[in-house]
């Protein structure tokens, strides 16, 4: 327990809502959701799903139907064929890391991992008694591995490389070229390549690669929470070689009986047309506030090296302000009213002068919290 830390930001955001509470205003732009509800069409699916009595276990591996209904988007969006017995269902994204890192790692083996990265990944991989290995990525490779570093980093104590695309906290994408070196790169040192794919869908440019298109030999997450706006359903997805399929499903009945029935009942209508409309337009809108964020807070002055493909999130470079983004946040905080998370939460490379800013809050609020920052700063 010593090694496994809180999300720091919970303390930020636990401040905010006392802030709050005593009647102060605050723009939030720490949190990683989407502000907007779950579409309607799902929504009512689900209260059908309970008014029908689906209030049962699943399979341990999910709704057979479900499965399918995934396996249909991969060869729509991407013209990629799955299996659907590869498909298996989770309690969020969350559970699918957690059980493909229980299936990979034995006790002492390293999993490689972008810092900075996703917090969870290097709690999940220390519950194994594993080793998480951060690869120090910057602005120069759009803070994704490169595949010399990769290769640097691939010793026999490696048992795989977990990335994420878009990335968090970056919203930077991996290439197809990469995704297939960091394949050929595990397939030739015998370990496993993970994609974290959970920001799919929310992209702004060219639609992200999915690495099930590249070979059927890698294991790829995602979720409903972010692009599908489910988060509270808690309901993801691993797609995994077949040969795995029947050791994750042994670990999933144990772990979790199953994911949420009625989130899954509701799930099914998750990729109906007229739900995928009301994404796409959310999509349009994210797209938006990113143009309007990205070129205000560079113009205030902090650096943001690479444009962000995708997720809701822009990494900033605060050095110009402060060398720790952490007292920075709470200070912008207590004094502003603009909650950001600090860079610790996502690993400790050069954390004290880097912060997140999410634009999962309307334009009007980011506005609002531009206005203040720069108040803030021209009086700091
Ligand atoms: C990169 C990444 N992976 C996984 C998750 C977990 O998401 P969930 O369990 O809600 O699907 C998150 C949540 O923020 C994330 O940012």
């Amino acid at each position: 327990m010593q090694v496994i830390q809180p999300f720091h930001v919970m303390a930020l955001l636990a401040r905010a809502r006392e802030l709050e509470a005593a009647g102060r205003s605050v723009i939030h732009m720490e949190i990683g959701e989407p502000d907007f509800v779950t579409p309607q069409p799902v929504i009512d699916a689900g209260i059908r799903a309970l008014q029908d009595g689906y209030t049962h276990y699943t399979p341990a591996v999910g709704l057979q139907a479900l499965r399918e209904r995934i396996a249909e988007f991969y060869q729509q969006r991407y013209d990629v064929a799955v299996e659907p017995r590869r498909i298996v269902i989770t309690p969020g994204a969350s559970a699918a890391l957690q059980l493909v890192l229980a299936v990979l790692v034995n006790p002492g083996d390293q999993v490689l991992m972008a810092d900075p990265g996703y917090p969870c990944n290097r709690n999940f991989v220390y519950l194994l008694n594993g080793r998480p290995v951060g690869i120090p990525v910057t602005a120069a490779s759009a803070y994704q591995p490169t595949p010399p570093q990769v290769r640097e980093y691939w010793t026999s104590e490696v048992a795989a490389l977990l990335v994420a695309s878009p990335s968090n906290p970056t919203g930077t994408l991996l290439g197809e070229n990469s995704l297939r070196e960091f394949h050929a790169i595990a397939a030739a040192q015998g370990g496993s390549l993970i994609v974290d794919e959970i920001y799919h869908g929310l992209v702004y440019g060219e639609q992200a690669t999915t690495a099930l298109g590249i070979s059927d030999d890698v294991f790829v997450v995602n979720s409903f929470s972010k692009y599908f706006g489910m988060t509270g359903w808690r309901l993801g997805w691993l797609v995994a070689p077949d040969a795995y399929v029947s050791d994750i499903d042994k670990l999933a009945q144990n772990l979790f009986l199953a994911a949420p029935t009625i989130a899954q009942h509701a799930a099914l209508r998750a990729f109906d047309e007229e739900n995928i409309n009301i994404l796409e337009s959310r999509r349009r809108e994210f797209r938006q506030r990113r143009d309007y964020l990205l070129p205000a807070l560079r113009e205030l002055g902090f650096d943001i090296a690479v444009i962000p493909e995708g997720a809701f999130y822009l990494y900033a470079n605060c050095s110009r302000f402060t060398d720790d983004s952490y007292s920075f946040a709470s200070q912008l905080l207590e004094e502003a009213g603009v909650a950001i998370t600090p860079g610790i939460d996502f690993g400790n490379n050069q954390p004290e002068t880097h912060v997140r800013f999410a634009y999962t809050t309307s334009l009007e609020n980011l506005q609002e919290g531009i206005r203040r920052l720069q108040a803030f700063l021209q009086r700091c």
